[in-house]
């Protein structure tokens, strides 16, 4: 078995992750954790957010445990206060004139805002943050929804997104009850965006619960879908209903560490705006319930090695993403 060893890895350093969402840190201070190190994000007097470790350099204290005030964040212990891009702008024992040590500003790292997400790269980032071009379409509207902690390796959240058989078996309180089990033939390409997986059509079922979200009071509606990712660990998934409408949804996948991972999704919607977004959202909240179920069922880390698993057909998908993500680890 190729064990993965994501933690240290320097590669997943240089992606951009999602840790938090941007109403989190409304000033914060908001404390994350990502690859197994803590981070404290909080917003400077200019509202740009910083993304520190949360560990004061004076005694060590959790910067998350403190207080913002006018931007500058306070640390709970001794009160020394963290302003813009980290810098140590007040220690309170100090006497008139005494300079700050310069060893007291923190080491922050690159952080970014996009879709109503917070972006995190410890290391130099190597790719841009994933692309979501139809953020700036007027005729969409964006939902944001919620960043929850799964007890699950992010590895394997990302296997399921990619992953359509499991439908009929795991999304039977959903969508899932009017598919065939069989998986048309997976045809990989280069979609839209940057994002590379499948195209296909499916007839779902369309419960009451399911009308807002697909727009049809038909008791079942065709759809065409694709799904793709997008290294190292971000899915979308795109819907679009005979009616026109189309539903996007982003899949996120952080991990905390080996076995525990953060999750959010958000959906951009071509709908006339009049049901509000938490009601459309409830569908893929329950989907995504279904999911966290299943997938807290599974224990450690997804083996990465191709022949560690066995795959048929229908992991096309989440067998390519396994074979690239694992290259760019080695890389
Ligand atoms: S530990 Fe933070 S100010 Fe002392
Ligand atoms: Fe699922």
């Amino acid at each position: 078995m190729t064990k993965p060893d994501l933690m240290s890895s320097t590669a997943l350093r240089a992606h951009w992750h999602v840790v938090a969402g941007s109403v989190d840190v409304s000033p914060g201070p908001h404390g994350v954790t990502l690859l197994g190190d803590d981070y404290v994000l909080w917003r400077d007097p200019e509202g740009r957010i910083v993304a520190g470790p949360d560990t004061c350099p004076h005694r060590e204290a959790p910067l998350s445990s403190g207080t913002v005030a006018d931007g500058c964040l306070s640390c709970p212990y001794h009160g020394w206060a963290f302003g813009g891009e980290g810098r140590c702008v007040e220690v309170p024992s100090a006497n008139d004139g005494v300079p700050v040590p310069p060893r007291a500003n923190l080491s922050t790292i690159s952080v970014e805002e996009a879709y109503g997400l917070v972006w995190v790269c410890p290391g130099e980032p190597v790719a841009p943050i994933p692309g979501m071009a139809i953020d700036s379409d007027p005729n969409f509207r964006r939902i944001n929804t919620e960043v929850k902690v799964w007890n699950v390796a992010s590895t394997r959240m990302v296997d399921n997104f990619l992953d359509i058989s499991h439908f009929p078996f795991v999304h039977t309180g959903t969508f899932g009850g009017a598919q065939p089990p069989t998986v048309p033939a997976i045809e990989l390409e280069d979609l839209d965006g940057g994002y590379h997986g499948y195209r296909y059509e499916v007839v779902a079922k369309n419960p009451d619960e399911a009308q807002i979200t697909s727009g049809s009071s038909e008791p079942e509606v065709g759809r065409v879908m694709s799904t793709g990712f997008c290294l190292p660990l971000t899915v979308r998934s795109t819907v679009a209903y005979d009616s026109g409408l189309q539903h996007i949804l982003l899949l996120v996948s952080t991990p905390i560490d080996e076995v525990t991972s953060y999750f959010t999704f958000v959906v951009w919607r071509n709908d006339d705006f009049d049901v509000p977004g938490d009601e459309v959202i409830e569908f893929d909240k329950a989907i995504g319930e279904e999911d966290r179920v299943m997938l807290e069922r599974l224990s450690g880390e997804m083996p990465l090695g191709q022949t560690d698993l066995v795959s048929v057909q229908a992991d096309k998908a989440s067998v390519e993403w396994r074979r690239r993500f694992a290259s760019m680890l080695e890389a």
